[in-house]
Formats: C-alpha cells, structure tokens, sequence
C-alpha cells in the first residue's frame, strides 16, 4: 500500500472534466473557448480541485464535436489559438492546476490533410495510414463491422474503388496503428503537447486501436435488445475482433514509454468492458495506463448500495499492488448524474462516495449545480448519436452550458446571443452565483468535501475497509492511514437508518446536508434519508 506522502498529482488529485464549448464564452458566439477556461480558473481552484481535463479542442469540423481533428497540433479558431492554449497552461499552473488533455488516436477527422492524401490515390505514400479494403465479392463492404453511431463501420470511395473503416462517423476514418509510421506520426503529437506543458493525456477509445489484423466479421450479439433502431448494426454484434486485441498492449507500453521521457505525465484511458480486460491496461509491469478510466459505478448501476459495494470491492481485488484506483461518475457521453441516481438526495450522498473511495475522483462540470440532464427539441438535436440513432440517444442533454449566474444566459454568453444549447429551464436559481450564497447547497457540499479530502491523509492514500452487517441499503466503510481514520456511512435509501459500528468513538467531520458537523459519534450513528456522512477518528 502506498502512503500518502508518496503519492503522485494524479493519484491526491481529483480531475475535473471541461468540455470547452460548454463552459465559457469570452467571442459572444454562444460557443465556449479557451479564454473562458482563463477566466473561470479562480473559480476552479478555490472549488478544489487539481487538475482539469479539457475535451477536443483541436481544428475541427465538428461533426463529433471535435473528436473528428483535422489537426493535432493546433487549436481550433472558435476555441483561440496556441497562444490561448499557453496562456492557459501558465494560468492553470500558476494556481497549482494541472491540464489534461483529450488525444483522439483511434480515428483522425476526414479533413485531416493525412486522409486526404490517404484518400487521393491506391498508391499515395498515405495510402495504408487509415484502413482501406477492397468490397466483398458481392460489392458490399468488407466485413460485418457496425458503426457506433448506426449504420455500417464502412464507407465506399468511389473514386478509388475501395472501403475506409470508421467505427463512428463516416468523417472520422480510423488510423491504421499497424503501421509504424502512423505509431511514429502520433507520438510526436503527445510530444508537442508535452514540450508545451501539458500534464497528462485523456485517450480516447484506446481500446478499440488495433483491430483483427485479417478483418473477420463479428458474431451476432445474443444479448442484443429486441428493439434496436434499424441502423444499429453495431449492437447486434458481439465486439470480438475490433475491440480489446491483445495487441493492443505492446502500443500502450509504446505509448507509455513517450510520456515517461517526460517528468510525472500521466496517462489516462477510455476504457469499457469486463473487469478482466479493463485491469490488463494498467500492464503487465504497472507500464501501460496509470488510469483506465473505470466507468463501473456508472454504466448500468442503479441507485443500489449492496451493487455498488460489490462494484467496488471487485475491482478493489482484480488490482495488483501497482494499480492505482479511480472513479467516473459522469461524463459528456452520459446521463447526467443527478437524473441517473433520482434527484439531488442521492446525488450528494453520490459526491460523497466518489470523493472518499480510495483511487482518484473525475468530475463532471456542472455537478456541483445538480445539474440534470436538460430536454433538448428534438429539431435541436446536434449529437451524431441522437441525430442516427434516435432522440432518446442523444448526448446533447449532458453536454448544456455551464450556469455562472442568474443574468440572462446563465452568464455563459452574452443575454443576446443563443447558446449552442439550451440552459436548464430553472437557470436563474441554479448557478454558480446562487449555490455560493447558500450555506447547504450541493456546490458547498463539493467544496467541503474537495477540501476535507485534501486535508485528510486517510482519504489521499490510505487504505479502504469495508464494514459488512449494516443495513442493506447502507454502504459504509473505512479508510485509513496510520493515525489518520475516517469512516464513511452512506445511506442510500430516502427513509432514515441507524448505523451500528461496534467500538466506533468519533466526531462527525460532514454530512451531506452540512448540519452535523462535530456531533459525537460513539458505536452508532442515526442518518437521515439519502444522507452520508464522515466520521472522523483519532488524529483524521
Ligand atoms: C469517445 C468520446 C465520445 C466520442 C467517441 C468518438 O467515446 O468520449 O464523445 O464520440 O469517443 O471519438
């Protein structure tokens, strides 16, 4: 176990997802940038947290909202310039923030100057950069492959007679890591990023970055709901040969090797799948990602203490000793927090969780604000998802801007410019401005928690101890390191539980309702519905 003291930034620090269109217009274009990142990091480094992972920003076309890049060393012009990008990292450092940012190395944008030149002719050098097959006999597509966001993962190109693949847009051509010289091109782009300080890199889908070498086709998912939109190729098969190859890891210690010939960058994936797959890219040797982003306790968990217990204590025993924990709970492609768990109640006692389990917390912006998953009009949908695969799908919902204040516009952008989304509908109560005056609010909650975290050894590094026998709809636990000990009681349920610790002598350091702090706490301790609170023991 490693003591708090030898901890590295991103193992104390808690991460804090921006996605730049959403979060600050400084251009009165209703589009977040760069320079609205500035503006609002005073607010971020009094809010607590460490380090600041920013989504695409790159030159882009937008068709997936910037994971299609159409150039990986540079800035798209609605977000600034490189200057904004270094004027960034220096104010970001200077208050002891870290910048993360996203790398999309899976697909590039079909306006990336590599795909077209891949794209002109058979025999351009480029031409094996992205993954070209000739059609089937019948004049079909290569293979069976769907794409993520409906329809097949093939494009034809006429004017060369042969498929491209991409497993997401038909703009977003998939980069063929097979080839050495796409491997040598991508790692100078983490190198330009990192001469220009950048702290560590989010990387998209790395799972899915090697596929089946002969391209076979997918066998029929079993599993599959009934009740797919037509266009859902992609869930109808079971993903064997273009996710989670083997050989993807000889890449990822490549990839890791890059980043370590600079000091403490840190590496951080997008990963899904089963347990036994997600451990394998931490490496061998602790020599691949420091963080596969661990999505459990989000994709698929209801509200459900004894679920997320065992989510947690699964995942707490498949980690070797070098594997360093971590914690998603929300993010751009999902269902806001808030709406997913059922209400404020269970959101709080949600921030309690995700910032008292040992391993490092990501947040996401505006869940400080409870903010909910916001109805789009179906004629307002942008997201290629919602757009192909139906209304319901869509990812605009947890992607509205952020809500600073109660002017017209949430303060997000000028009163008269439209935002790129639509604002909660109760903005002019639930902002930044508001929640900092009211002593309880859920951004008070974070705060307290952010700080309570950074202050308490137990909850950097120490170890994590769950306590069985309590109520069924508790989950309460330990984390401890040396003196320092705290226990945590989360009730999940809206009615009230007694807790019952034998031998517990404490004081309650918080509770999610930001009433009880200092109450005694000896053997037992009352909570209220949906409340979490943290005991503090000894020298915590
Ligand atoms: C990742 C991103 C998502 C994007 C997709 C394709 O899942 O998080 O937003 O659409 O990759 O790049």
């Amino acid at each position: 176990m490693q003591r708090t003291k030898q901890l590295h930034w991103w193992q104390r620090g808690v991460v804090y997802q921006i996605y730049p269109r959403s979060f600050q217009d400084t251009t009165g274009n209703g589009v977040g940038d760069l320079q609205g990142v500035i503006d609002r990091l005073d607010y971020l480094a009094d809010f607590g947290v460490d380090a600041l992972w920013l989504s695409p920003f790159y030159p882009s076309p937008m068709i997936d909202f910037g994971y299609d890049v159409a150039d990986y060393c540079d800035v798209d012009p609605l977000f600034g310039d490189l200057a904004a990008f270094d004027r960034l990292v220096a104010a970001a450092h200077a208050r002891s923030l870290k910048i993360i940012i996203d790398w999309v190395p899976n697909h590039s944008s079909d306006q990336h100057r590599w795909f077209l030149e891949s794209r002109s002719r058979r025999d351009n050098p480029k031409r094996d950069w992205y993954i070209w097959r000739d059609p089937a006999p019948d004049g079909g597509p290569p293979n069976n492959w769907g794409s993520f966001f409906g329809g097949p993962a093939w494009t034809f190109d006429e004017a060369t007679g042969q498929y491209y693949l991409h497993q997401f847009c038909p703009e977003q051509p998939e980069l063929n890591w097979r080839n050495p010289d796409v491997r040598a091109a991508m790692y100078d782009t983490l190198r330009f990023w990192m001469e220009r300080g950048v702290d560590g890199f989010r990387m998209d889908v790395i799972g899915l970055l090697l596929k089946d070498e002969e391209l076979r086709d997918n066998p029929p998912n079993p599993d599959a709901p009934p009740d797919l939109p037509e266009n859902d190729l992609f869930s109808r098969l079971h993903q064997v040969h273009n996710m989670f190859l083997d050989e993807n890891h000889a890449v990822m210690r490549e990839i890791r090797a890059v980043l370590d010939e600079y000091p403490d960058r840190c590496a951080i994936g997008e990963l899904w799948g089963p347990l036994e797959e997600w451990v394998r890219y931490y490496g061998p040797q602790g020599d691949e990602l420091h963080l596969p982003f661990n999505f459990r306790l989000m994709d698929g968990m209801a509200w459900n203490a004894p679920q997320m217990r065992a989510s947690v204590d699964a995942m707490e025993a498949a980690l070797p000793d070098f594997a360093w924990p971590n914690y998603v709970l929300g993010n751009h492609d999902r269902m806001r927090l808030v709406t997913r768990f059922g209400g404020e109640g269970p959101a709080r006692v949600a921030a309690m969780l995700l910032l008292t389990l040992r391993g490092t917390p990501t947040l996401y912006y505006a869940d400080e604000l409870a903010l909910p998953d916001v109805p789009i009009p179906p004629e307002k949908i942008q997201d290629p998802q919602g757009v192909n695969l139906g209304p319901e799908r869509t990812r605009d919902v947890c992607r509205t801007p952020m809500q600073w204040d109660a002017a017209p516009n949430a303060g997000f952008c000028p009163p008269d410019v439209e935002p790129w989304l639509p604002l909660s509908a109760d903005y002019e109560t639930r902002n930044v401005a508001v929640f900092a005056e009211q002593p309880a609010s859920i951004l008070n909650l974070y705060r307290r928690l952010l700080a309570y975290r950074r202050a308490t050894p137990a909850l950097l590094g120490g170890s994590y101890t769950p306590v069985d026998g309590g109520p069924d709809d508790c989950y309460i636990y330990w984390r401890e390191d040396g003196d320092s000990r705290c226990l945590i009681a989360l009730n999940f349920s809206a009615e009230p539980r007694a807790v019952t610790v034998p031998g517990l002598k404490g004081q309650l350091a918080l509770s999610t309702h930001l009433d009880r702090e200092g109450e005694a706490a000896e053997g037992e301790i009352e909570l209220r519905g949906n409340e979490g609170v943290i005991v503090a023991v000894g020298a915590a």
